[in-house]
């Protein structure tokens, strides 16, 4: 969502800025802006709509030497993407950026009577509401910021600077990502990791209810009720590497392609394949805890939903006794939902910041409820609420759309559940399967994504004119369906939809006309005839079906095919699921969109 930086120490300010907040663009943004005060507290500010190259057009016309300045990249949420609405936000002699939602700013804009407002945004109270306290001296900056965020409900990720104080810095936090940077003679902060790589390795996370001061070599955290907070500083293991294209034209490509390395990391010193049995220590779980486990709740958004509703179809196949309920976040925090005892919840989230899904984690862990998380970033706020967890280790995924993620995700839930039933006792000759294709899934999946690039990008070209796309499956093919269909609709705008191959008839078979075509995963095994004939079914009523399979020979005069060679049986679903973030990618690129940016998205839902 919006993204936050900051700079204060020897160097100009504006480059920092700027380069940051470019490390942020894949969040999503429609509008970005900075100010940078000089030594004698002349501030610069900067603001455009639109992409920061615009921004960078008003720049070269305003270039400064000034070594402290805070920038935003703006997704709107109080007001329209426009130049006044960006931040930084002014009121008096404070300059403020904000991440996050106000939620009580119309009652406290009531109260604010003197500052005169020029925006739309909950921001800009906030600033306003810091200047009340700051204006005449009575509190200095950071106690002004203090009195102001114990009068907001919401969420927030800010920082402040002053005209009257050039040298100094104050963020905080609730809700919403904080990272400060130690570096040598400054001080840099993000929202994100990612825009202090190559800057600094060290790095505080801010905790919800923290404030700090921050100068250029010095940073010091209290909580909102003044006590004293001593800070924890940790690695930032990001490298540039990972959040470069790397030759590829886009992030989205790249991070397809890399799903064997990224799939090796999640399994790395997890995977026994001689023993059969895998071993995960985050979730810290004793094996007397794992034998008790009879419910499983696996709760996220999107793809991170999608990937629990595959990994619980995997998880039931192979563990006795225990029932397993895969929730939309959104939803389920406004659920009555009773949890049963001896549950374990799972919060996925590649972010680790999605705000739905951290409102879950928290409700849930209220109910006594042991929380484990399958997360990606490091740090993040999820990660560090939850009672354990396992990292999927997949990098930086830049990219809107979530792909890497997606399937270590899986892998990740599924080899958990293959330690509840390992404690449980289950027999190897059972487990070992699932064991074998996840060690070698890796192999498999650089194997199915060297061999079908060309077949699919024609396939795409192919279906690229069509506005409806209903993508269908079986068992562990219908949510692998199910994320086919979003990664296409998310970044082509083909409105796609995804059904079980049982619920046609119950409907959706009346959609099927020359306006639409039909993606069907057709694995083979148990349910393979079955979805043949539901194809049949489609075809019979003119449909236009593109079958993605493992079979040899389908056997039926399909529009077309992509065939993937693998030796996976069990897990060829995820293998397909590569066809599918192929075919968007391909079909995204034909219709000539931004790949990685799609409309109306943003990387990280920092907001409810
Ligand atoms: C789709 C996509 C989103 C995310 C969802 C949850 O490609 O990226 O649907 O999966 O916003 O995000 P995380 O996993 O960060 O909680």
């Amino acid at each position: 969502m919006c993204g936050v930086v900051g700079y204060v120490g020897d160097k100009k300010a504006q480059d920092f800025l700027i380069s940051g907040l470019k490390r942020l663009e894949y969040r999503g943004y429609d509008s970005a802006g900075i100010v940078t005060l000089a030594e004698d507290g002349t501030p610069t500010l900067l603001r455009a709509q639109g992409k920061i190259v615009n921004l960078e057009e008003k720049l070269a016309k305003n270039k400064r030497d000034d070594k402290i300045g805070i920038g935003h990249t703006r997704w709107a949420t109080h007001g329209e993407p426009s130049e006044n609405n960006a931040h930084p936000h002014r009121a008096g002699d404070i300059f403020v950026v904000h991440n996050g939602i106000i939620e009580n700013y119309k009652e406290l804009k009531e109260q604010l009577k003197e500052h005169e407002f020029k925006s739309e945004t909950d921001s800009e109270v906030l600033a306003a509401l810091i200047n009340s306290f700051y204006h005449g001296g009575k509190y200095n900056l950071a106690d002004a910021v203090v009195q102001a965020l114990k009068l907001v409900n919401g969420t927030y990720g800010i920082a402040v600077v002053s005209t009257k104080n050039p040298d100094e810095m104050v963020v905080a936090r609730s809700g919403s990502p904080l990272v400060i940077g130690v570096g040598n003679d400054e001080t840099l902060i993000a929202s994100d990791a990612s825009a202090l790589v190559g800057h600094t390795k060290r790095a505080i996370y801010l905790n919800d209810g923290e404030v700090a001061v921050i100068t250029k070599d010095s940073i010091e955290i209290k909580t909102l009720n003044a006590e004293p907070v001593s800070a924890k500083v940790e690695e930032i293991e990001t490298n540039l590497a990972a959040i470069q294209k790397g030759g590829y034209e886009h992030f989205l490509l790249k991070e397809i392609m890399e799903q064997p390395e990224s799939l090796t990391e999640t399994l790395r010193g997890r995977v026994n394949v001689e023993n059969g049995t895998v071993r995960l220590g985050g979730p810290g779980l004793t094996e007397a805890e794992l034998r008790k486990i009879k419910h499983l709740i696996i709760v996220g958004c999107g793809t991170a939903y999608h990937a629990g509703m595959l990994a619980g179809y995997y998880i039931e196949q192979f563990t006795p006794e225990i029932t397993i309920e895969t929730v939309i976040a959104s939803e389920y925090r406004y659920r009555s939902a009773y949890i049963p005892k001896d549950s374990v919840a799972l919060i996925v989230s590649q972010s680790g910041e999605t705000a739905d899904t951290l409102a879950c984690l928290r409700e849930i862990k209220k109910q006594g409820v042991k929380t484990i998380g399958i997360v990606n970033a490091i740090g993040s706020t999820i990660a560090r609420e939850v009672d354990g967890g396992t990292y999927v280790h997949v990098g930086p995924e830049i990219s809107v759309a979530s792909t890497k993620a997606f399937t270590s995700q899986v892998i990740a839930m599924v080899m958990f559940g293959l330690t509840i039933a390992q404690a449980k006792g289950v027999k190897s000759n059972i487990l070992r399967p699932y064991v074998e294709e996840i060690a070698k899934m890796p192999e498999e999946i650089r194997k199915v994504l060297s061999s079908v690039g060309d077949e699919v990008k024609g396939v795409a070209k192919k279906y690229c004119e069509y506005e409806h796309a209903i993508y269908l499956g079986r068992d562990t093919a219908y949510p692998t369906a199910m994320e086919g269909a979003l990664k296409l609709k998310e970044i082509s705008y083909v409105d796609a939809n995804a059904y079980a191959f049982g619920e046609l008839k119950h409907g959706p078979l009346a959609l099927v006309d020359d306006r639409f075509f039909e993606v069907a995963l057709i694995p083979r095994g148990h349910l393979y005839e079955k979805s043949l004939s539901n194809v049949q079914e489609v075809l019979a009523r003119g449909g236009h079906v593109l079958a993605v399979t493992n079979a040899d020979d389908i056997g039926l005069s399909v529009d077309s095919v992509v065939k993937i060679t693998t030796s996976l049986e069990i897990f060829a679903p995820i293998l397909m699921n590569l066809v599918s973030q192929l075919f968007a990618y391909y079909v995204t690129v034909a219709k000539g969109y931004n790949v990685d940016q799609p409309r109306n998205l943003a990387k990280s839902v920092t907001v409810e």
